[in-house]
Order: structure tokens, then C-alpha cells, then sequence
């Protein structure tokens, strides 16, 4: 089978090879492309994928081609994981936001929408080559916010299926802390991209969390960044994201004396570029570890492999609500466990969430709506509406003032 990855000179991309390499008898693939607009990122990054597929034996040949028509025409699965701008304009959407006193995240608040507007219609361009080159492609999207991206490629009819690392992170985690193989893990995960609770745990189909909890609540909540009695209190392990809503206000502190993490990803990523025109090296290198998206290639290897051959196992998505959430609009896009098929991934039912998390949800995927009709249509008002609407804004003088300042800097950025 013939796998593309846009935005293949990612210096994450031995991440996903690595993985393909360890799970050659999940994922038969034959063919590896690789795109992406920097060519000289993408030689550097092909020739470490060529060379870690051979260590290991893999049959499939690695092409790189900065054509994305060549790349995707004739794919079984497409992943995309582009980063419009680079870490360049992730460190605006870190700080421009600190400047009005709200959390500086790539992906949640006035950073996410940032994010969102410079990144949905380049993802949907991309779409629709596939679309017209490969329409039975399934596209699996990593590109941040999934939660808005997603919806963005279901709603223009995409066959498509967003994906992110922390559900599995958390499989692994917990598996380890059990002593049990990860896949006899479940999680009951529930909510938005970047904003859910693991509310159950079942290993061997035993429910596991009030014990996890009693003996590891403070490892876990180290993992999480927050207090070790948030999470026994309410009994669920919300994800690292939440911090930036739980703890707002000490995050901001955080971030005015520290350098911001695009600063820090962009000198890992120079010193990769160098140990990747290393041509010994045929391994993922250590230093990649410092970075986000363990397990990623984990997740994605498993979410093809079922796509493409109906496995029909439980794997956590992004998808289309349906009744999910019944107090979210059927066409929202939500992070739940889904039985994956060849026809797609369903989610499965979630017990009903308690307000405490259905509130924020409700109100973060209100925002994500009016994020997408910003991305989709422009315009400084749809901008500082997306901005009200966000819980960690809120407020007309701060969207009013973010709007403006977002939009000044994707203008700046452009002419660049
Ligand atoms: C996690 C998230 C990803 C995000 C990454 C950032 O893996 O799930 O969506 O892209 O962290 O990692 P980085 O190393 O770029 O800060
Ligand atoms: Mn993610």
C-alpha cells in the first residue's frame, strides 16, 4: 500500500517511520511518500526514513517529491501533519496572546484560533488533491487544532479521521503503572481535541481507575500538571491540557518568564536537521524524545491499519458527534473511543458527562464552531466573535484587542 505523509519533512517524521519500521506486520506498506513544501528539510528527512526502513528490513521504498499531486495521486491513507508557518508563527501564537493576559498555547485560545485560520485552508487544499488523485484515500489528520481541522475535512464530505497522541500516551502510561500489555487497557476518554477526562480505566475489562488513583495520583498528576487532589477528587484524570483552563492565571506567570515552547522546538529541530545529514545515522535519534508526540506513530500505524483493514477494533478519534454528546450539535467534532472499520470510525455511546465537563465542552466547542466559519470566511469580526466566544477570553476588550493582533501578524507573516 502507498502511505503519504504531507508535510513529510517534519523533523517528527522518524517518529512515524519508526513506527511503520516496529509494526511492518500491522501496516503493509510498500510505498512510504514523503512531501513537503522545503525541499532541502525534505531530502535531509528522506534519507534518515531510506535508511531506517533498510536497517530494519522493511520492503517499502522511500520517494520524496515536493509535488503533492505526484504525492497523494494513486494513496491508500494520507497523513497530514503540516505545520503552516513553522515554529516561527507558533512563537506568536505562544506570546501575542500574554500581552492581554491570556495563556499563550498553539492550541488552545487566541494561539489556537491563530493556529486555525492560517491552517484550515491549507489542509482542505490539500484535501481535495487527494480527493481528486486518490478518492478512496483515507486522510488521517494530526494537524493541530484537530478538533477545528477535522470538522473543517467532514464538513467539505472528506473522508477523514483527526488523531492525537494523548489517549494512547495515556494507554501506555496507565498499561505501565498496571503491568499489563497496553492493548488489554480502555479508556473511557471523553470530550474535545485537547480538552478531555479519562472518567474510566478498565484493564482486562475490570475497572481500574480508583485504584490507579489511590496508589499513582501523584505520578499521574505530575504527568498532567496539576494537583495530585484534583484528580482524587474527582476521580478522573483530566488531560495536560486542561491545565491551561484549571490553572489559567499561574500558567500565564509561567510563560511571561520563560522562553516560549516554539523557541525551544525550534533549536531541537536545528540541532535534528544536523544529526539527520549524518549519513550513518539509520535510527530515530534520542533527542526526538524531548518532543510531544510519543507514541504518534503508534496511534496512527493502528488507525490505518483498522481503516484499511476493517478491523473493527476501539480505537479513540476524532469524529462527528452524532447523539455522542447529546448536548452538542450532531455535526461538532469530538474526541471519544470509536470502532474503526472500513467504513470509518463510529464512536461509541459515552456515558452521560457530568457539568462540570459537559460546560466547559459545550463552551469550547461553541468556539470551535465560530473558530471554522472565521477560518473558512475571514474578517476581524468573525475573528474577536471566535475570541468571545472562548472561555479563556471572554471578554470584548481582550477579543477586540487579539483579534487585531492576530490578524496583524498573519498579514506580516504573508508578505514575509
Ligand atoms: C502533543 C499533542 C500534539 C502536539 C504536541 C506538541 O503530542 O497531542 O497535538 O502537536 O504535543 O509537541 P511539541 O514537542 O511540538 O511541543
Ligand atoms: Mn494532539
Amino acid at each position: 500500500m502507498k502511505l503519504t505523509v504531507v508535510g513529510g519533512g517534519s523533523t517528527y517524521t522518524p517518529e512515524l517511520v519508526d513506527g511503520i519500521a516496529r509494526l511492518a506486520g500491522t501496516l503493509p506498506v510498500t510505498e512510504l511518500v514523503l512531501t513537503d513544501p522545503a525541499a532541502a528539510r525534505l531530502e535531509l528527512v528522506g534519507g534518515v526514513a531510506a535508511r531506517m526502513l533498510a536497517r530494519t528490513g522493511h520492503p517499502a521504498t522511500v520517494r520524496t517529491t515536493t509535488d503533492l499531486d505526484d504525492a497523494v495521486a494513486g494513496a491508500q491513507a494520507v497523513v497530514i501533519q503540516l505545520r503552516v508557518g513553522g515554529q516561527a508563527a507558533r512563537h506568536g501564537d505562544e506570546t501575542l496572546p500574554l500581552a492581554c493576559g491570556c495563556v499563550g498555547q498553539e492550541t488552545t485560545g487566541a494561539g489556537g484560533l491563530a493556529k486555525a485560520l492560517r491552517t484550515v485552508p491549507v489542509v482542505l487544499r490539500v484535501a481535495e488533491r487527494v480527493a481528486a488523485l486518490a478518492p478512496d484515500a483515507w486522510i488521517v489528520d494530526f494537524t493541530n487544532p484537530v478538533g477545528i481541522v477535522t470538522r473543517a475535512l467532514l464538513d467539505a464530505g472528506h473522508r477523514a479521521v483527526g488523531l492525537c497522541n494523548v489517549a494512547i500516551g495515556f494507554q501506555r502510561r496507565f498499561a505501565a503503572l498496571l503491568d499489563v500489555p497496553p492493548a488489554e487497557v480502555a479508556l473511557g476518554h471523553a470530550g474535545l481535541n485537547h480538552l478531555t477526562w479519562v472518567r474510566s480505566v478498565t484493564a482486562g475489562g475490570q475497572e481500574v481507575l480508583p485504584k490507579l488513583l489511590a496508589d499513582h495520583a501523584e505520578g499521574i498528576a505530575a504527568d498532567v500538571g496539576l494537583p495530585p487532589d484534583l484528580l482524587r477528587r474527582l476521580g478522573v484524570v483530566p488531560s495536560y491540557y486542561l491545565r491551561y483552563f484549571y490553572e489559567h492565571d499561574r500558567v500565564v506567570r509561567d510563560q511571561l518568564d520563560a522562553p516560549s515552547r516554539a523557541q525551544e522546538v525550534a533549536a531541537m529541530e536545528e540541532r535534528l536537521l544536523e544529526i539527520y545529514a549524518d549519513p550513518a545515522l539509520d535510527t530515530k535519534p534520542e533527542l526526538l524524545e524531548k518532543r510531544g508526540g510519543a507514541y504518534y506513530s503508534e496511534a496512527a500505524v493502528d488507525l490505518i491499519a483498522s481503516l484499511l483493514g476493517d478491523r473493527g477494533d476501539v480505537q479513540v478519534a476524532n469524529v462527528r458527534n452524532g447523539g455522542t454528546l447529546p448536548f452538542l450539535p450532531p455535526e461538532a467534532v469530538v474526541e471519544v473511543p470509536a470502532r474503526i472499520t472500513a467504513a470509518g470510525a463510529v464512536p461509541l455511546p459515552v456515558p452521560p458527562l457530568e457539568p462540570l465537563f459537559a460546560g466547559l465542552v459545550a463552551h469550547v466547542s461553541a468556539y470551535e464552531e465560530l473558530a471554522l466559519d472565521a477560518a473558512l470566511h475571514g474578517g476581524y469580526d468573525r475573528v474577536r466573535t471566535a475570541l468571545l466566544a472562548h472561555p479563556l477570553i471572554g471578554q470584548i476588550e481582550q477579543a477586540d484587542r487579539l483579534a487585531a493582533d492576530l490578524l496583524a501578524a498573519e498579514a506580516a507573516r504573508r508578505e514575509r
